[in-house]
């Protein structure tokens, strides 16, 4: 792996060899803590386009307890206000050679458009409505550990499946390992063509979660809607909205999960997100270092591999 911009294309063995090493990293996360110094000596750039709250801070977290330096990117505070490209503000960062660039934008693409700008590393944080790889990651993390296994499991993804670059990137790891998918939305929040992606369409909650292992559910992304998706929200909720209800279809030990952030009472009602014996919500945050500490790993490794080894005596 020479960058990480998106699930597909991976093999079900780089994403087993991905997992089971962040996996190691979550237990020693919880074991003894502290800092390595797997990555001492290296930069890692985190430049996030849009906001974020558990992306950005676990990959911090993530290059620190590695030992890499991390600087985060404030777009408010760049030349970005003042008008610079993308590839330029890349490039620029880039001259300054860093190991490996963190990157979220607002446009599908746009992260692997810059990957091709530059030398270091590069991983997707989520771009547009495409990809958000380690997000799927750290998911199948939590589905591995909670039940075992991957392979053979029925899990629904619902709600808004049209904009989410989580669902992309779940759909083809879920697929690529073996699970059976099942897409649960209004059609206004579906992608033309949904039966292409490998999986099962479903238009209501209670049909789609029959027997379901796991129920992953997602949030409504009005900020790259053009139009109304539903009626009011008041209604998505009574059709969509997970509620104890509507998961007595599920199977009576499905894990319920959501890439946050979450908006309560709309896509899925407190008591069921904060379910102490169902709900992995948190898990998921937590299996997101391991896994971010996985992927620098690998990368930076992966790039330290290629570059030629500098003679300190040259001039
Ligand atoms: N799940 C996720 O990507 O969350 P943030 O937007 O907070 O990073």
């Amino acid at each position: 792996l020479r960058h990480l911009l998106g699930i597909e294309g991976l093999s079900p063995l780089d994403i087993t060899l991905l997992l089971d090493r962040a996996n190691e990293y979550v237990e020693l996360n919880r074991s003894v803590g502290g800092k390595l110094d797997t990555l001492s000596g290296r930069t890692v750039i985190n430049l996030f386009f849009e906001s974020s709250t558990r992306t950005r801070t676990s990959f911090e977290l993530a290059g620190k307890r590695l030992g890499a330096d991390v600087i985060n990117m404030s777009v408010s505070t760049s030349s970005i206000k003042k008008g610079e490209t993308l590839i330029d503000t890349a490039m620029t960062l880039n001259a300054m050679h860093p190991d490996v660039l963190v990157v979220r934008h607002g446009s599908s693409g746009a992260v692997k458009l810059l990957s091709e700008k530059v030398n270091c590393a590069v991983i997707n944080a989520g771009d547009g409505s495409h990809e958000h790889p380690t997000q799927a990651l750290l998911d199948a993390l939590t589905i591995r550990r909670r039940k075992g296994r991957i392979d053979g499991l029925q899990v629904a993804i619902c709600g808004d499946i049209l904009h989410s670059r989580v669902a992309r990137s779940n759909i083809h790891l879920l697929n690529v390992m073996g699970a059976r998918v099942r897409l649960i939305a209004p059609k206004t929040l579906l992608p033309a063509q949904a039966e292409r992606l490998g999986t099962e369409v479903f238009y209501d909650m209670k049909a789609g979660l029959k027997d379901c292992d796991i129920v992953m559910m997602l949030r409504l992304q009005t900020e790259r809607m053009q139009s109304n998706f539903f009626p009011t929200v008041r209604e998505y909720y009574h059709f969509f909205g997970l509620d104890y209800t509507k998961l007595e279809a599920a199977k009576p030990d499905a894990l319920i999960m959501h890439p946050g952030p979450m908006n309560r009472g709309v896509e899925i009602a407190s008591d069921v997100a904060d379910d102490i014996g169902r709900s992995a919500i948190r898990e998921q945050v937590e299996m997101g270092v391991g896994v971010r500490m996985a992927c620098l790993e690998v990368l930076s490794l992966n790039l330290a591999a290629e570059r030629p080894v500098a003679d300190p005596n040259d001039s």
